[in-house]
């Protein structure tokens, strides 16, 4: 639920205990205000997520207070009372960013439909909020025909249909994020929301405030109450990315909304219903994290009701004339240049391949070789860069060899470093790939890269609420 603590601000001592009263048999945290002074105080003191407003008051006027809470970043939605004469007013409250009004003497299934709508607004805020700092590139159709690509896209239209959880696993780079997106956009909850949670980006110790939310003060830095990212995929779709990542304790608390479809958030003891549509992506295979009793069985089933496998680029070299095509064309508009196409020599380099980083791997060095391109727009393989093997970057002579320029060995942490940057650049910058080739964990590689950038490690937007 979206509007948790309201504020009444009204002078006349029935209207607003009837108000009151009719509030809390809603479930909601109600506090009243007999002036502009006390509400000015309480709107000082706490959040609230809705102020009910009469007019005028005896110590004032609220349209005011109204202007006043417009310049707040987190602001309650407004809804102001008034009388049948002062009709003029409320629209002149209406300019000034009031969100209803209500026309005393008012019903109360006026005020559940009132109610109703700040509700619904306020989720809506909510999540174009957290959708605004997604990126988000618009090419999101999955390109390829071979045999495989088609059989993915025909299951996909088949399981989208339906509420069923989707385990996606594929190796990393193959595109299991677009097909958890073609899921959401062919199902029948394409009109609301999709969130995604990266499960191996968000420290270990906000996973869970991230998944359930928190209640202001649950824990040092908790400012003001959160919702999780359950609670604003509600009615709608959310994306578990990386779910082999998460703790065995979180594990348990994922179990429990996967089951029961109701949370309570962090430092909370109110259970909330969520209607949500879960995706999970993974691209270890989760069956063997269960026998190394690294992921919790009976997860993993509630998980796996419909396994999606996404093969490797490989696996479907069919494909790979048609995605260097179309990421060819998107990357000479992105950049400006002009490009004609391949030479049948960077066509069988782009074949022969492996792609160890699948489609993210094809899609980078196809950047790269749009920017190298000569003037006559002919892609070739010198351009593609693929050759060129990772080791003796240059400088101080063999980089990984295990000895500086001077000849002295090199520490082990140095080493580490080292190895670590080769790999980095071996995936193209590509973090879960890197991860794979070390065969370490996402969230250690990313520790150790902090540690080597001298950067500290935090949640993707914890800055990200916006209340009313
Ligand atoms: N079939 C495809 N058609 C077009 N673009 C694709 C296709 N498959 C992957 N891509 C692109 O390749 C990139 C990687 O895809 P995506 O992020 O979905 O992979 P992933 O399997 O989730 O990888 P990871 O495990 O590393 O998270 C994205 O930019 C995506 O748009
Ligand atoms: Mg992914």
């Amino acid at each position: 639920m979206s509007i948790e603590k309201v504020i009444v601000l009204e002078d006349d001592a029935i209207v607003r205990a009837n108000l009151e009263n009719f509030l809390r048999r809603q479930k909601l945290d109600v506090v009243t205000a007999p002036t502009i002074a006390a509400a000015r105080d309480a709107l000082g003191r706490d959040s609230f997520d809705l102020i009910f407003m009469d007019m005028r008051l005896p110590d004032g006027d609220s349209i005011e207070l109204l202007k006043e809470l417009q310049t707040r970043p987190q602001r309650p939605l407004a809804v102001v009372m008034t009388g049948f004469g002062s009709v003029e007013s409320a629209v002149e409250c209406m300019k000034n960013g009031s969100f209803d009004y209500l026309i005393k003497p008012f019903s109360t299934e006026q005020i559940e439909v009132t109610l109703r709508k700040a509700q619904e607004f306020s989720q809506l805020v909510k999540v174009n909020h957290f959708l605004s700092q997604e990126s988000d590139d618009d090419e999101r159709e999955l390109i390829g025909r071979s045999p495989s690509m088609e059989n993915l896209r025909q299951l996909i239209r088949k399981v989208a249909r339906t509420q069923a959880t989707v385990l996606i696993h594929g190796e990393s780079g193959t595109g299991k994020e677009l097909v958890a997106r073609a899921l959401y956009r062919e199902s029948p909850r394409a009109e609301a929301a999709f969130i995604k949670v990266n499960c191996a980006a968000v420290p270990e110790n906000l996973i869970e405030s991230e998944f359930f939310g928190h209640e202001k003060g649950a824990f040092t830095g908790a400012m003001t109450k959160r919702e999780g990212r359950f609670e604003l995929a509600h009615t709608g779709t959310i994306l578990l990315d990386e779910i082999s990542e998460i703790s065995p304790a979180v594990q348990a608390k994922l179990l429990r909304v996967l089951q029961e479809r109701e949370l309570e958030r962090v430092g909370g003891n109110r259970t909330i219903k969520v209607d949500v549509r879960v995706i999970a992506t993974t691209n270890r295979d989760l069956q063997q994290s269960v026998e190394k009793k690294e992921f919790r069985q009976d997860l993993y089933f509630r998980l796996n009701v419909v396994p999606v496998h996404v093969p490797p680029l490989r696996e479907r070299r069919e494909d790979i004339p048609e995605l260097a095509g179309e990421f060819m064309r998107r990357f000479a508009r992105k950049h400006g240049v002009h490009v004609k196409g391949f030479t049948e020599a960077a066509l069988h380099t782009l074949r022969q391949h492996d792609w160890p980083g699948n489609v993210r791997e094809l899609q980078n060095v196809i950047e790269r070789a749009v920017i190298l391109c000569g003037e006559n727009g002919m892609l070739e393989p010198e351009h593609l860069g693929m050759a060129a093997p990772p080791e003796n970057s240059g400088d101080g002579g063999d980089f990984l060899s295990g000895y500086n320029a001077s000849g002295g060995l090199l520490t082990l942490a140095e080493m580490e470093k080292r190895h670590i940057l080769a790999a980095m650049n071996h995936c193209g910058g590509n973090r879960t790939h890197a991860a794979k080739v070390l065969n370490m964990s996402i969230r250690t590689l990313r520790n150790k890269l902090h540690e080597i950038n001298g950067t500290t490690p935090k949640s993707e937007d914890e800055a990200e609420v916006v209340e009313g």
